[in-house]
């Protein structure tokens, strides 16, 4: 746990884990009723635009648009009160220019409430990022595996293992510090590379696929409770099992309704 336990944390908490040793928990959100549950135990809670895939089905990230983002945001943050509350960039929201990030940058912060916005990007994403911070929105940057790239990449590859992709790796990680990030997600890459990283970072990393040696973790809670039947991903590893839980559930229901044993005296209104 981060040293201020009962108080809203801000970056400056998130980005003071580092150095004390103690690794911290991240959790995706993207409803109110996940977002309570994460705001429960996580110090960070990050609306990630994985919402494409996971809440909405979609194949890729790629679809998402600044106005799904801002809608589940704002839905999320209002039950971050604990949690520092950061919302993903969709694809095509800030590549183009510093400006137009501020832009859709500025409609997140100012219509979901949340504190801090994520998005993709290494070295090539430096500037941008500087922009943000000195305009006063606080950055998480995202390195390693990105999923916006999937196309360019060809799928969701592990980064970081030939000596001139760990390189890349280090020098994305070393801009995205430099222009200003308060921390940065590492996705998808080996543990040696992972652990090296974090040593050479003075900001805290928050690993998802890339070992314990970060030093935060992040992950998709409908994947931590069992609500993804279909995610095969290596590092995911349920905690419940609510899909299967939820089936047996609502099998029960239909069977009670076609039996006529729902609704029963306790659910029916009397008239007085
Ligand atoms: O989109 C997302 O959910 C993410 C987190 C898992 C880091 O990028």
């Amino acid at each position: 746990m981060l040293a201020v336990a009962e108080k809203k944390r801000t970056v400056l908490d998130i980005r003071a884990a580092k150095g004390t040793g103690q690794p911290f928990l991240a959790l995706t959100a993207y409803t109110a009723p996940i977002a309570q549950l994460a705001d429960a135990v996580a110090e960070l809670v990050v609306v990630g635009d994985s919402l494409g895939m996971v809440h909405y089905g979609m194949p890729s990230t790629l679809p998402v648009t600044l106005d799904m983002m801002i809608a589940h945001g704002a839905a999320v943050n209002r039950f971050c009160k604990k949690a520092l509350c950061a919302v993903d960039l969709p694809f095509g929201s800030y590549q183009a220019a510093p400006a137009q990030a501020f832009a859709s940058a500025a409609r997140v912060l100012q219509e979901t409430g949340a504190q801090a916005v994520k998005l993709e990007g290494g070295a090539e994403m430096a500037g941008t990022i500087h922009f943000l911070v000195a305009r006063g929105v606080p950055v998480l940057g995202h390195i390693g595996l990105r999923p916006q790239l999937v196309n360019v990449t060809g799928g969701y590859r592990i980064q970081g293992k030939t000596p001139s992709a760990e390189e890349q790796l280090f020098a994305d990680a070393r801009a995205v510090e430099e222009a200003g990030a308060f921390a940065m997600v590492i996705e998808g890459t080996v543990e040696d590379v992972a652990r090296a990283l974090t040593q050479a970072a003075g900001i805290p990393t928050i690993g998802i696929g890339a070992s314990a040696a970060c030093d935060g973790q992040i992950l998709v809670t409908e994947d931590v409770l069992g609500l993804t039947p279909g995610a095969k991903a290596k590092f995911v590893k349920p905690y419940a099992h609510f899909f299967a839980e939820g089936a047996k559930a609502l099998s029960a229901l239909a069977e009670d309704v076609r039996e006529r044993r729902f609704p029963g005296p306790q659910q029916v209104y009397a008239r007085t």
